[in-house]
């Protein structure tokens, strides 16, 4: 039997490269750079199925050019907001994605992220590393504590219960929003909020973890960061999309968010240049999912999904 077609738009870990590359006929882009749509679109030509990457948008402009023998879109990750869901549903192209694997990864970053926003640890770095440190004192860099403060949590998926059950650890008291309530196990005593509005005022540190959606955009914008108590911390670990970046700047600048952890940006790898000048910032390049071990998962829960469709099942995360 002749073997399925399959266009990588970017690197893979090597043992699923190697697994892949034994099922399929393997064309892979061996860049970091996303292709852009007229590349995606010639590389697609004869293709039957697309593994896809998170920074590769896969708008309709590319989905309608998409030849008809393309069946799948996999991507490799959990989040789908860059590719046009409509239109692969209008194409009748199924879309999955790589839940569950990443999450304790990505938790882990949105701890770091909390921990070096509230403890000002991009500017202590900073400072060693320009020479900058010449004495110490009591009042020196001193920052918040995360322990024992409240966590609001906006998005309580797989990812955004597990921050939880780490930020346990710290003694925080856990709030949540959510489209629906969570059943009372896997609430584990998080205490659950009906309303965007209301989990905000109880926010000492927010951690993002929604997808971002035509609903999610701009979510935390002006109005609803001014409900935050003063001297708040925001950390995004969802996607930039999800914060008005210049309501967030304007936060931070007046000291009504102490400060902020970001591993994710609108219009990444370009990101606002206010944030860069920001002492109150920590700033990661999107790597929430960044091990060995989880990039090697997600590559191959994406295969999984390829495997399973091309063998006429349903791939077990389907998301169209
Ligand atoms: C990473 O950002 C992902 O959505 O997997």
């Amino acid at each position: 039997m002749t073997k399925k077609r399959i266009f990588v738009t970017g690197r893979l870990m090597p043992t699923a490269r190697d697994r892949l590359e034994q099922s399929y006929d393997v064309t892979i882009r061996n860049e970091r750079k996303p292709p852009a749509r007229d590349e995606i679109i010639t590389a697609a030509r004869r293709m039957d199925g697309i593994l896809t990457h998170v920074n590769v948008a896969m708008g309709a402009g590319v989905i309608n050019n998409l030849p008809d023998s393309l069946r799948i879109i996999a991507c490799h990750a959990v989040g789908v907001d860059n590719v046009d869901l409509e239109a692969a549903k209008a194409r009748g192209i199924t879309v999955t994605n790589t839940p569950d694997v990443l999450c304790a990864a990505t938790a882990e970053i949105a701890i770091l992220l909390m921990l070096g926003a509230a403890r000002r640890a991009s500017e202590g770095e900073r400072l060693i590393r320009t020479g900058g440190w010449k004495s110490w004192g009591v009042d020196f860099m001193v920052g918040t504590e995360i322990t024992g403060q409240r966590l609001g949590i906006i998005g309580m998926g797989n990812i955004g219960q597990l921050v939880a059950k780490r930020a346990r650890a710290f003694d925080m008291e856990i709030h949540y929003h959510n489209r629906r309530q969570l059943p009372l196990a896997k609430e584990a005593g998080a205490i659950f909020h009906d309303t965007v509005e209301s989990l905000l005022e109880v926010s000492d540190v927010l951690s993002l973890n929604c997808p971002l959606t035509p609903d999610t955009r701009h979510l935390l914008n002006r109005d609803r960061i001014a409900l935050l108590p003063r001297g708040a911390i925001v950390i995004n670990t969802a996607r930039g999309g999800v914060v008005q970046d210049t309501a967030l700047i304007e936060a931070l600048k007046s000291g009504h968010v102490a400060a902020a952890g970001l591993d994710v940006f609108d219009g990444e790898p370009i990101l606002n240049p206010a944030y860069v000048g920001l002492e109150n910032t920590f700033l990661l390049p999107h790597i929430g999912s960044a091990t060995v071990r989880t990039r090697t998962a997600m590559g191959m829960r994406a295969i999984d999904n390829l495997d399973a469709f091309f063998n006429g099942s349903e791939p077990p995360d389907r998301v169209v």
